[in-house]
């Protein structure tokens, strides 16, 4: 809860976040990365027009991003600096409004619609789903996979280091996207095999990727959906941040999935659960409001997940926190 006095009119501002991600999609901050420019120059190179692109510029200057050391020249300063393309944390393409999450964040606009209970917001902004936006978009299904890839440079060496990953011999990853956590986990446990499951965009990039990192011919790539049976013959499937996309039925038939191919041929194969949990004061609702709104999907705390897996036949074995606030939840059936 917060303690502080809280500026509400603060708090609903649009225009600082929409000039922000103005100057993120425009590449503004590479645009002036040398040094101090001409406006009409900066126009040129964005491709825009000088006297919009000179009022929102003097808009963020005001607001302490860029320089204006001159009237109509504008130069880079340190906040600029992170919405450089080359800076670490892949800000800029966070709120690239033509990139995929950039993009999904403008469904907001339809959030009162949801909560009204009318129509799902991102559908009703832009014409089909999250999902089949993907599907028809390389653009946005590219700018989705390295977004992900962003977020796995953090999440993948803790989720890799955190549990014992040589007591597998073959670990399936489920919606593994390109497959960075797979990688992560392949180089550091040279006896193990792996097996990366996504889409077929996905799934392409992830025999590029899995190349990339020299694990291969460890690795089997397969285009299919995992909401059809999958492929049998590990005993550890995981599904890291990827239970949260989707509401309680359809998370319980994932998880079923799961659970029917970790327990073919009588095994007693773990599903692996990597998700955000909540803070030790219950805090996830930002990402709770974000997977509502992209996809129709929730966040879910221990006793929820709890449900959803012994829905699917699985109880929760254990439970290993992580620092970034994600948790590995492993699931073993419950015979
Ligand atoms: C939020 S991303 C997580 C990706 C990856 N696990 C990670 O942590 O970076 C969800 C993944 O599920 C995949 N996905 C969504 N629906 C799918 C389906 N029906 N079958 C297979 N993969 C699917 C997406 O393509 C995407 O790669």
């Amino acid at each position: 809860m917060a303690s502080e006095p809280v500026d509400v009119w603060a708090m609903a501002d649009l225009v600082t976040p929409f000039a922000v991600r103005t100057a993120a999609t425009l590449r503004l901050a590479d645009i002036v990365q040398d040094g101090e420019l001409p406006l009409d120059e900066i126009a040129k190179r964005s491709g825009t027009e000088a006297d919009p692109l000179g009022r929102v510029l003097r808009f963020l200057v005001r607001r302490g991003v860029f320089t204006e050391p001159e009237p109509d020249v504008f130069g880079p300063n340190e906040a600029s600096r992170v919405l450089r393309t080359d800076a670490p944390g892949g800000t800029r393409e966070w709120l690239d409004l033509d990139g995929a999450v950039g993009r999904a964040d403008l469904a907001f606009v339809e959030l009162v619609e949801q909560v009204r209970g009318r129509h799902p917001a991102y559908p009703a902004a832009f014409g089909r789903s999250f999902r089949e936006d993907l599907a028809h978009s390389p653009q946005l299904s590219d700018s989705f996979d390295d977004l992900m890839e962003t977020k796995s440079d953090e999440l993948a060496p803790l989720v890799a280091a955190a549990t014992a990953w040589d007591r597998f011999e073959r670990v399936l990853d489920v919606g593994g996207g390109k497959g960075v956590l797979l990688a992560e986990i392949l180089e550091r446990h040279p006896d193990l095999r792996g097996t990366l499951v996504d889409l077929p965009g996905p799934a392409a990039a992830g025999e590029r990727y899995l190349e990339s990192r020299g694990v291969r011919d460890r690795a089997d790539v397969v285009a299919g959906d995992f909401f059809d049976p999958l492929p049998p013959g590990a005993d550890a499937y995981v599904l890291c941040d990827v239970l949260g996309d989707w509401e309680d039925e359809d998370a319980v038939r994932l998880l079923g999935r799961c659970a029917e191919a970790a327990g073919a041929d009588g095994r007693e194969g773990s599903v692996l659960i990597v998700e955000l949990l909540p803070d030790p004061d219950g805090e996830f609702t930002e990402m709770d409001l974000r997977m509502m709104i992209y996809v129709g999907g929730r966040m879910r705390d221990l006793d929820q997940t709890e449900r959803i897996a012994a829905a699917a036949g699985l109880f929760i074995a254990s439970v290993i926190r992580l620092d970034d606030g994600h948790g590995i939840i492993e699931c073993l059936p419950d015979r």
